[in-house]
């Protein structure tokens, strides 16, 4: 295969990453489009040239086939997935989904079942993994013996798209982006034996900082239990309007303090040394998605670093979380 054809599923804020990507790149020809949203759809087809241009995924699948496609990349609400990925597993044709991967744990479940009994080559959009400095970190995790505290945060404001105002429709702030930094988390230290979590709300006023939609919480804090005596407390936030609040992962070990500042810089401190190294390279993005279309283009699928099977005990992680909020009780994983 020396091109890629590439069908786009949803064509609003996240597939513009995905886009940019997929413009740097000669082994990929996007062929087809799909968002309900006229303006949308026409804006990402003229990116490309592609003139095969549908209303929705529904209708590129009826359209579409493993002939004509070789990979779908869907971006699109967390409560639109109905069937965007049952009928790619069922036509044979890969997939890159976007994080949160639905709204329903059992859906996903299902297909992942689906998926791994196929053995289609999946992504899920977990970028942080991709990064180098995430990489130095698990190069210093491995020269330690006994873990220690983390603590990670995701602090910032309301995102402006419609489904983020409510928590059935965007899981809130846990689920919907510091579900990358759960996601850190078990990348760095295995899966989770516990989680404990409670949330706050009334800082934000529906109707006057917010729409007055919004039912989510201004705020989480989930405790983390894993193996190796690592316990992660992370906090979660999106009532924050001013400046840039901490975002990102700080742990502290015996001899060590890793301060991972998200998607920005790493600086490693010990009683002998610090150092501060910064990010380097393309957009994070951009080596998900290559990875991604490396496994399509020659199947080797070993650059992929979150498939569907895996990002969904990521999923797992934050929807216990939430149920955490609700009921008080801690969730045991093992
Ligand atoms: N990995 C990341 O860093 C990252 C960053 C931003 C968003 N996301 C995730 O990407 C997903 C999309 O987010 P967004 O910011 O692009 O949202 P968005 O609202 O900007 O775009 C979603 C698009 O999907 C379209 N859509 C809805 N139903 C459809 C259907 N049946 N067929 C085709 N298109 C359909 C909508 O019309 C809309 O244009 C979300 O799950 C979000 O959490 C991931």
């Amino acid at each position: 295969m020396n091109q890629v054809r590439v069908g786009l599923i949803g064509c609003g804020g996240r597939s513009n990453a995905h886009r940019q990507s997929f413009l740097k790149m000669d082994d990929v020809k996007v062929v087809a489009v799909a968002d309900p949203i006229e303006e949308r759809r026409l804006a990402a087809a003229n990116q490309f040239g592609c003139t095969r241009i549908y209303h929705d995924y529904t209708e590129l699948y009826n359209n579409e086939s493993k002939d004509t496609l070789d990979a779908v990349v869907i971006c699109i609400e967390p409560t639109a997935h109905d069937s965007s990925e049952t009928r790619a597993v069922e036509m044979g044709i890969p997939f890159l989904v976007e994080k949160p991967v639905t709204m329903d744990l059992n859906q996903a479940r299902e297909i992942s079942k689906r998926v791994t009994e196929t053995g289609l080559i999946t992504s899920v959009g977990f970028q942080d993994r991709y990064l180098k400095l995430t990489d130095m970190v698990r190069d210093e995790l491995k020269k330690h013996k006994q873990g220690g505290l983390v603590y990670g945060s995701w602090i910032g404001g309301i995102p402006g798209v419609w489904w983020w105002q409510k928590k059935s429709t965007c899981g809130g702030q846990l689920v919907e982006q510091n579900i990358h930094l759960a996601d850190e988390l078990r990348f760095l230290f295995g899966e989770p034996l516990s989680v404990y979590a409670t949330c706050s709300r009334g800082i934000v006023q529906p109707g006057v900082n917010a729409s007055s939609e919004y039912d989510t919480d201004d705020h989480s804090t989930a405790v983390i239990r894993f193996e190796n005596n690592y316990t992660a407390t992370l906090v979660s936030a999106c009532y924050h309007r001013a400046g840039r609040a901490h975002c990102g992962l700080v742990i502290t070990l015996e001899d060590m303090v890793i301060d991972y500042r998200l998607r920005n810089n790493l600086i490693i401190e010990t009683p002998d040394y610090t150092y501060d190294v910064k990010r380097e390279g393309l957009d994070h993005t951009f080596y998900l998605d290559e990875a991604f279309i490396h496994a399509v283009k020659t199947g080797d699928r070993s650059l992929i670093r979150s498939d569907y099977a895996d990002a969904l005990k990521t999923h797992e992680l934050v929807f216990a979380a939430n149920e955490s909020m609700e009921s008080g009780q801690v969730i045991y994983f093992k």
